[in-house]
């Protein structure tokens, strides 16, 4: 008797010393306000370097402006370990404390067709897991969210987009080009000599663009990128493009941005291999491509070729015209 008394003590003094390591171990893997500032000051230093003209150009300027954004990071990245990312993604996802994000969503037929329905419930989820990473590196939520043709967007989104993207009139082709500029690019980034942090743009679409000269999309694209330039505000805009479903159109519409030699340095794409629909399996990995993909380097390889070459020539060309 006495024994066993004495086995069960044992066994659950061993299991509570387990539950303290554990509960050691994953505080300390939490970054903490050093290893968050480092991270967001590295993006601004290194990979991102325009956005120096947004944070500051001196230490201390950039310094300052940092701390908010630092203070946000750690609060997020310890949320984001708790719903178990891991914190290496963590750690990257709190770069979006540095971004303000805007959502452009297909709503043309093919969202609603094909795949028995499925397309907008994998849609619903995805914004959702969008909205609830974002809000957290921003309370107010999304800047901005639109459909690509019908419908009022919304502003400062934190919701759940059930209702939203369920009750939703769809319809019509997927003029991408058109509907980035009109709803998104010509509202919050061109022409905003106010905007005071970098934009994020993720384009969520089913299928390849329609209803528009082929080439549309990537001249919305590069003129948005030249205006800043011109505005002296540099890289501020990034874009970030994901398919929902199985479309081949979509697929090559992706892949060919991706691996456009001028533009590319400034879109990220969720690479077509990655099944949206199964993203719960591999949900962090997704929404870090989704996310930062774009931002991080490490996330998407560098271009060889920027923009650099297309040079100031057709900028100016197009003030002196
Ligand atoms: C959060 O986003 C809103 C727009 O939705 C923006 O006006 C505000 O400045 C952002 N907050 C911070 C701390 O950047
Ligand atoms: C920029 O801000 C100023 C003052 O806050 C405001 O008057 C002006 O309309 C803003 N411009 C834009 C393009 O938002």
């Amino acid at each position: 008797m006495l024994i066993i008394v004495i086995i069960l003590i044992l066994l659950l003094q061993i299991i509570f010393r387990f539950a303290w390591l554990a509960q050691k171990s994953q505080e300390c893997r939490i970054p903490d306000n050093e290893k968050i500032r480092e991270k967001l000051k590295g993006v601004i230093t290194n990979c991102q370097k325009d956005l120096r003209k947004i944070y500051g150009e001196t230490e201390r300027v950039l310094g300052r402006r940092l701390e908010a954004p630092t203070k946000k990071g750690v609060e997020m990245a310890k949320k984001l370990i708790e719903m178990g990312c891991n914190p290496e993604v963590a750690k990257d996802l709190t770069v979006l404390t540095l971004y303000d994000v805007a959502i452009l969503i297909d709503d043309s037929g093919s969202m609603i067709m094909g795949e028995n329905g499925k397309r907008k419930k994998t849609l619903i989820q995805f914004v959702d897991h969008i909205t609830e990473i974002y809000s957290m590196a921003n309370e107010s939520g999304i800047l901005a969210m639109h459909f690509m043709n019908r419908g009022g967007g919304k502003v400062s989104w934190t919701g759940k987009s059930q209702e939203y993207v369920d009750h939703h009139s769809y319809g019509g082709v997927p003029r991408i080009g058109t509907a980035l500029k009109k709803k998104i690019l010509d509202r919050f980034a061109i022409g905003n000599g106010n905007q005071s942090k970098p934009l994020l743009v993720l384009t969520v679409t089913s299928s390849a663009v329609e209803g528009e000269k082929r080439d549309h999309l990537k001249n919305v694209i590069r003129d948005c990128v030249m205006e800043r330039r011109g505005a002296g505000k540099g890289r501020d805009v990034l874009f970030q493009f994901t398919r929902v479903g199985k479309d081949p159109g979509a697929a090559r519409l992706l892949r060919d941005l991706d691996k456009d030699p001028d533009l590319g340095e400034y879109i990220g794409v969720l690479p077509v291999e990655f099944n949206l629909e199964n993203q719960l399996a591999d949900k962090w990995v997704i929404l870090r491509k989704v996310l930062v993909g774009a931002i991080l380097p490490g996330v998407k390889p560098p271009h060889l070729n920027p923009l650099e070459r297309m040079k100031e020539g057709r900028w100016k060309w197009k003030k002196r015209g």
